[in-house]
């Protein structure tokens, strides 16, 4: 017995050191020193050995095994210090970095939130309201009648119910009168949806920035005051806004407002269509039928309210002639926007 033992020594000895990997080293761990290695198989056969030899192979066998653990532990450190040692030989530090890709906002979305930090600054709060819509909101309280053409099937998307993609933020208006009394002092941007075909400016979805300022004595030079010191702060300060008369069920008196062709400066160009002006969007004084709608005293308050489209401002802002390539996520068009 004691031969074998001094055999297998021997031979772990041999194949311990010349191991080449950390699974051929678990392989020999197990065979040496595992339930069913040669050594506990020796170990439990030692109860048929004489009185006198019991001692003396059970202390072999104890030294055997301590001797292959500790051959095991160093064979498993070289191991180690041999992969640290082949790793920074693998490491190139000429080689080129990973690149991180950095994400940006969308230009549609930078313009929004420079809308919204402007009337934040002029002491506005942002409203926010649904885009599934009643009739009711969208339409009817807004003074806009049933024969009125915006509410043709050829204009507005149609849910069941009554109900509606609004077509506009207007109806947000109506819903702030209704729970807030006077002075109300907001704006409201979303997404509106009218049955349009796309073109280079129309888009099925899009977005507008509304505006809605109560109190007694509010004028139109508030309402002036307002969009000028807007579109100053969006293009340049010396940016000139006009009014020119139009038409809104839900304003009385009603505008819409130009501004001096960013591009020519009113000479005549293609951005303008030679008309020397930009069209931003619409405006007016609240007509009181609108504050009765929603309870208001229309003999104590006056107030007024504008639409703009933000994609139609985004497009001048960044010089994008077709307004579908703000949606094409097309990240080489995109980045041009940054
Ligand atoms: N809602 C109108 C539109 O979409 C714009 C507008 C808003 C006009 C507020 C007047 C007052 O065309």
């Amino acid at each position: 017995m004691k031969e074998r033992i001094q055999e297998i020594l021997e031979e772990a000895r041999r194949s311990i050191p010349s191991c080449e990997s950390d699974k051929n080293l678990e392989e020999l761990r197990i065979k040496y020193l595992g339930k069913k290695s040669c050594l506990s198989d020796l170990l439990s056969k030692i109860g048929t050995l004489s009185k006198e030899q019991r001692p003396l192979v059970g202390a072999l066998l104890n030294k055997t095994k301590k001797e292959i653990e500790q051959l095991i532990e160093n064979k498993k450190v070289a191991l180690k210090e041999r992969s640290k040692a082949s790793d920074v030989h693998t490491l190139d530090v000429t080689m080129p970095g990973r690149p991180f890709p950095l994400g940006a906002k969308h230009p549609l979305y930078k313009i929004w939130e420079e809308i919204e930090d402007i009337f934040i600054g002029l002491g506005f709060e942002v409203a926010e309201g649904p885009e599934i819509e009643s009739e009711y909101y969208n339409f009817d309280a807004l003074n806009t009648p049933s024969w009125h053409p915006a509410r043709n099937e050829q204009d507005t998307f149609y849910l069941k119910g009554g109900m509606l993609l609004r077509t506009q933020t207007s109806p947000m208006q109506i819903r702030v009168m209704e729970k807030f009394k006077p002075p109300i002092k907001i704006i409201s941007t979303g997404r509106c949806y009218r049955v349009d075909k796309v073109d280079p400016s129309h888009l099925p979805v899009f977005h507008q920035v509304e505006a809605l300022m109560v109190d007694e004595g509010i004028t139109m030079s508030d309402l002036k005051g307002a969009l000028d010191s807007l579109v100053k702060q969006i293009f340049s300060p010396d940016t000139r806004s006009r009014f020119r008369p139009h038409f809104f069920p839900f304003t009385e008196p009603s505008a819409e407002m130009d501004i001096l062709c960013i591009n020519c400066k009113g000479k005549g160009c293609k951005l303008c269509k030679n008309s020397g002006w930009l069209e931003m969007g619409g405006a007016g004084m609240v007509d009181p039928s609108v504050f009765e709608e929603v309870g208001y005293d229309s003999e104590k308050y006056t107030g007024y309210a504008f639409g703009l489209g933000i994609e139609r401002i985004a497009m001048l802002r960044y010089g994008i002639s077709d307004i579908r390539k703000l949606v094409t996520n097309d990240l080489r068009i995109l980045r041009q926007f940054q």
